[in-house]
């Protein structure tokens, strides 16, 4: 969970190639989960170019900016329910606020649909969900405080399994919706019933190396993309967006460990192309903790993804579960008590 994430970041990846199998298009002999089960193999990265210093993507990368105006859509994903028929589809609309006098959004102000269908010229179905806002806010002089855009979740129900769904989403009584995405829903579960290719990430942050590795896995075309904690570094960074590799030593007279929340506004324009099409499933590590004001942790993470906690029974975002195709994923956040001691203790013991 270092700051050194290349490496163990590029292991996954190699890890996953090898024991998923992640055949490019052209079909280079590496199999896919379909023709396994396989023995698993760890390849070694004893490589010196995988080591050392990963340079974030500064604020000017066009990969990061804001391409769209007014409550038109931006940072859009799609990820799973609990069960094939079933995916959420989220985004945020309106631009964030970082400085003084910062005003919150009414996350009313732009409604929560999504339109879609089998083909891209009829999109006839129509979700609706819910939006919030959420606040990143310290109570210290001197440090900025965050207002995010209105982030929506919807959720679409009653989806065939192993078909392709194409979606718009926004508010088009504005009218401000997005582009056309397409996205495909997983098998019912059964024998040889698998997504093809699943991604395994983790530690993944916003740096020249994440491109090439996210260029890489969406080269290989996986089916599903899990995220296993550490997504953009937020926590690196001062309210002034001056960020370090190394917090502690850099920033030791912080009197909180303080987050640059634009970061996860950079990753999450960064990521859309790929994650508004394959979904991804993320559960949090130590850099989503994110202390603010009244002590509270892990807003951002809490408020930015979907997750299939209450279909899945579960009592928490911090842990969950979901099917795809014959694989049953229980998700086991490190960030919430296991023992069987405490009332919200009880609930995750009577979750495992
Ligand atoms: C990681 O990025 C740095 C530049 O930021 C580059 O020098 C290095 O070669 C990259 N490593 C890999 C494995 O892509
Ligand atoms: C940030 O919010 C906190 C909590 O509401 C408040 O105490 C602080 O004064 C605010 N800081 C700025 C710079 O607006
Ligand atoms: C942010 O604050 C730090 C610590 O006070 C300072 O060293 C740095 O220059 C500031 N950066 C900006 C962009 O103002
Ligand atoms: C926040 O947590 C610290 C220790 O982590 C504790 O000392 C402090 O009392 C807490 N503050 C509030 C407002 O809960």
């Amino acid at each position: 969970m270092g700051r050194w994430r290349p490496l163990w970041l590029l292991e996954v990846v190699a890890i996953s190639l090898m024991v998923l199998g992640t055949a490019t298009a052209a079909g280079d002999g590496i199999p896919t989960t379909l023709d396994g089960p396989f023995e698993p193999v760890t390849v070694p990265l004893s490589d010196e170019a995988f080591r050392g210093h990963a340079v974030d993507l500064p604020d000017s990368d066009p990969r990061v900016q804001r391409r769209v105006k007014g409550w038109e859509p931006e940072q859009i994903s799609v990820s799973l329910s609990a069960t094939e028929d079933s995916v959420w589809i989220s985004w945020i609309a309106g631009e964030f606020q970082i400085g003084e006098c910062i005003k919150p959004p009414n996350p009313t102000t732009a409604a929560s649909i999504v339109r879609y269908g089998n083909s891209k010229n009829s999109l006839t179905y129509e979700a609706t969900g819910y939006s919030l806002v959420y606040g990143q806010l310290y109570p210290f002089e001197g440090l900025q405080n965050y207002t995010s855009g209105i982030v929506h979740h919807v959720r679409l129900t009653g989806l065939k399994p192993e078909t392709q769904y194409y979606y718009q989403c926004g508010d088009p009584s504005i009218p401000a919706m997005s582009d056309i995405h397409a996205f495909k829903t997983m098998p019912t579960p059964g024998p040889q019933k698998y997504p093809r290719r699943i991604a395994i990430i983790g530690d993944l942050g916003l740096t020249y190396n994440t491109t090439s590795t996210v260029d890489h896995m969406t080269s290989n075309q996986p089916d599903l993309i899990i995220l296993v904690g550490d997504v953009c570094y937020a926590n690196m960074y001062l309210t002034n967006g001056t960020g370090s590799d190394c917090y502690s030593c850099t920033f030791s007279k912080t009197p909180i460990h303080e987050t640059y929340q634009p970061r996860w506004d950079y990753w999450g324009r960064y990521m859309e192309p790929v994650i508004s099409e394959i979904p991804i499933m993320v559960i949090e590590g130590n850099h989503e903790i994110e202390q603010q004001v009244e002590n509270k942790t892990f807003v951002s993470y809490n408020s930015r993804f979907a997750f299939p906690a209450e279909e899945s029974r579960s009592f928490s975002t911090m842990y969950y579960s979901f099917n795809a195709g014959g694989i049953h994923f229980i998700m086991l956040g490190a960030y919430i008590y296991y023992n069987k001691s405490g009332e919200f203790c009880d609930k995750h013991f009577f979750f495992i």
